[in-house]
């Protein structure tokens, strides 16, 4: 019997575009940085295509991996792909794209469940204990990839997770009267008790927040990019956690160019209906970055000579989803509106350009 395919739907369309973007800067940054060996793991690696005929995450990886390794002689990376289908598993094997690699790229494909898979891989990451691991962790459902399984993979500096998290999923089951279900959403939640989501006003959100707590404890940098499914339902959200501030940045970028209002977001619902009437589509939205002008007046109030690079470096690293260009945008209108004032200690003369905020300027906010 041949490996069953699936349609690629907007919200999965939306995922790939994510990872594909992150992992296109990520393999390359570490390889200009001088890394020497990268690991990508791709716990629930799927067939490796859709019926659609769109590539799957691991072909993905793997495309990325090896456009640096040709670009970069002394990078290597391994990829890890597992699945407990073997059918999909056999399916990913003849994709020309995982046949032909790169002679530095290994790819090492393991049939069998994510979280018994685990620890051949730790033995793996020891004997690699400096190299850069990205995980992705994108089940069906909830219940496979437990939170003490997760921290395993976050093994050194440079190690990074995005997990596809069924929060929707989770809450209609979260009373289940069976408790082996319940018990996996405690192993989920890295919790006994399920009370506080039970009880609360907002479980599908107290569950991502209490995920997102749980990240927090393994890498300072986390960001939820929320899905909404085609009837406007918050079924899942994917969470990045890493500790490096470059991460951050480029994942934020590759969640905005999938959201480009808010940065955080996607809803097949909204995307669907934009379609069928016409409307304006995800890709001619502008940013919504008028929040970010109160953040920055409440953080250096009365400050005077801020470095722009200060600032940029703290939108990066301390708020939500907002990146530099944001900050070039609202540092213009606060600017305009006379609440900064600025001055160039490298000044030619010349007149600044509207939006052009080079890192040396130094600001005072009023
Ligand atoms: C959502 S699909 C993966 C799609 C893929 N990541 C992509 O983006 O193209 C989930 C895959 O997980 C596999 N799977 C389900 N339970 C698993 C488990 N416990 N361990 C490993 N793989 C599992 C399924 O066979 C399926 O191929």
């Amino acid at each position: 019997m041949a490996a069953k395919l699936w349609p690629c739907k907007p919200r999965t369309k939306a995922k790939l575009e994510i990872v594909s973007g992150y992992l296109a800067a990520w393999f390359s940054i570490l390889a200009a940085k001088g890394f020497q060996h990268a690991i990508y793991i791709d716990g629930f690696c799927g067939p490796g295509k859709y019926s659609t005929g769109e590539e799957g995450s691991p072909v993905i990886a793997a495309r990325h991996a090896n456009s640096t390794a040709q670009k970069y002689p002394n990078f290597k990376a391994t990829l890890i792909f597992i699945d407990e289908d073997p059918k999909a598993l056999e399916h990913l094997a003849t994709i020309d794209a995982i046949k032909k690699q790169h002679p530095n790229i290994v790819i090492e494909i393991k049939n069998g469940k994510f979280s018994d898979e685990i620890d051949g891989i730790l033995d793996y990451l020891k004997k690699n204990p400096n190299s850069p691991t990205f995980s992705f962790v994108d089940p069906f459902g909830f219940g496979q990839s437990p939170f003490e399984k997760l921290k395993l993979l976050m093994h050194n500096e440079h190690s990074e997770l995005f997990i596809n998290f069924w929060c929707g999923y989770m809450n209609r089951f979260k009373e289940h009267e069976d408790e082996d279900v319940t018990q996996k959403i405690k192993e989920m939640m890295g919790s006994d008790n399920l009370d506080a989501f039970i009880n609360a006003a907002d479980p599908i959100g107290a569950l991502c927040k209490g995920f997102e707590a749980n990240l927090k404890t393994l890498g300072k940098y986390t960001l939820k990019f929320a899905m909404r499914d085609e009837g406007n339902i918050r079924d899942n959200a994917f969470f990045f956690c890493g500790r490096q501030p470059r991460g951050f940045e480029k994942i934020k970028e590759a969640m905005w160019r999938i959201d480009p209002e808010h940065g955080n977001a996607f809803s097949a619902h909204t995307e669907l209906k934009a379609q069928t009437s016409g409307q304006v589509s995800l890709f001619d939205k502008q940013p919504h970055t008028g929040g970010l002008s109160s953040l920055l007046i409440n953080k250096f109030s009365h400050q005077s000579n801020v470095s722009v690079e200060t600032i940029f470096k703290w939108v990066i690293e301390e708020t939500d989803s907002f990146l530099p260009t944001h900050a070039r945008a609202e540092l213009e209108r606060l600017y305009e509106k006379g609440s900064i004032a600025y001055h160039d200690p490298q000044s030619t003369g010349r007149k600044r350009r509207a939006n052009d905020w080079p890192k040396r300027l130094l600001i005072t906010f009023k």
